[in-house]
């Protein structure tokens, strides 16, 4: 199988395997911690509604992928108000975690209200993860990578907490191929990070400076500008 599966898998192509990746910067605007964790206090108790039901067959797609088995542990990365619980299968074991308190709470009454016993939640950093290498079948970043002020240390701990030949996922908006597209994404950066994302993300950047084996990129939602990364450890 192709590793791109859309017309323009070409341009795609490129952008990942140039032979600057190694060295172009992730995004060109930089956020802090105490930032992006100010973002989503403020954000809380309205990010179901702006950011459900758009993004939300990019999540089901994900969790249809990963094709869970009985007894797979899952870690969810940057679990946010838990939108995606409910989509895990009672049969796996999921770990979920988030720096936001402001966003955990959300996520634990959604585990109280439907009895996700499958499911626990933790208030942790995703670049240092608490938890020992190799622990997780699966580890996913829904809408997380963009968010997080330093990814590549974010998608190394991901990395080394999956277990070998297990799966790396990360579904997010990345930086277009097309050079207009992806001049405006630059641009606006600056203002979308208030909303809790850098549009202009660079996925090529990311594998080539984590050295991550993605195995399949496809685009998600409507309209298409998500796409879902399986990377095999
Ligand atoms: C855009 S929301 C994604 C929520 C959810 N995964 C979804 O599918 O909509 C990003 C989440 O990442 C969390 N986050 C940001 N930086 C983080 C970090 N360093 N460690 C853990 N979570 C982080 C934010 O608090 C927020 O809840």
């Amino acid at each position: 199988m192709a590793l791109f599966e859309q017309p323009d898998a070409r341009a795609e192509q490129e952008l990942l395997s140039s032979p600057d990746a190694a060295t172009r910067a992730l995004s060109h605007t930089a956020v802090e911690r105490d930032f992006v964790n100010d973002v989503y206090a403020k954000m809380a108790s309205v990010y179901d509604v702006v950011f459900g039901p758009a993004l939300h067959p990019g999540r089901v797609r994900a969790v249809e992928r990963m094709d869970l088995q009985p007894g797979d542990r899952v870690l969810e990365v940057g679990v946010g108000t838990g939108i995606n619980l409910g989509l895990y299968p009672r049969h796996c074991q999921v770990s979920a975690i988030d720096l936001s308190p402001s966003m955990l709470a959300k996520a634990h009454e959604r585990v109280a209200k439907k009895d996700l016993s499958h499911v626990q939640l933790f208030e942790m950093d995703a670049g240092a993860i608490q938890f020992p290498d190799d622990a997780f079948d699966i580890v996913f970043a829904p809408y997380v990578i963009s968010v997080v002020p330093d990814p590549i240390q974010v998608a190394r701990e991901m990395h080394r907490v999956c277990r070998p030949g297990g799966r790396i996922m990360f579904l997010n908006h990345f930086r277009s191929s097309n050079p207009v597209v992806s001049a405006v994404e630059r641009l606006i950066t600056p203002l979308t990070v208030h909303a809790g994302f850098r549009a202009d993300f660079d996925l090529g950047a990311m594998l080539a400076q984590t050295g991550l084996n993605a195995v399949a990129v496809e685009r998600v939602n409507i309209p298409r500008l998500w796409r879902l990364v399986t990377c095999v450890k």
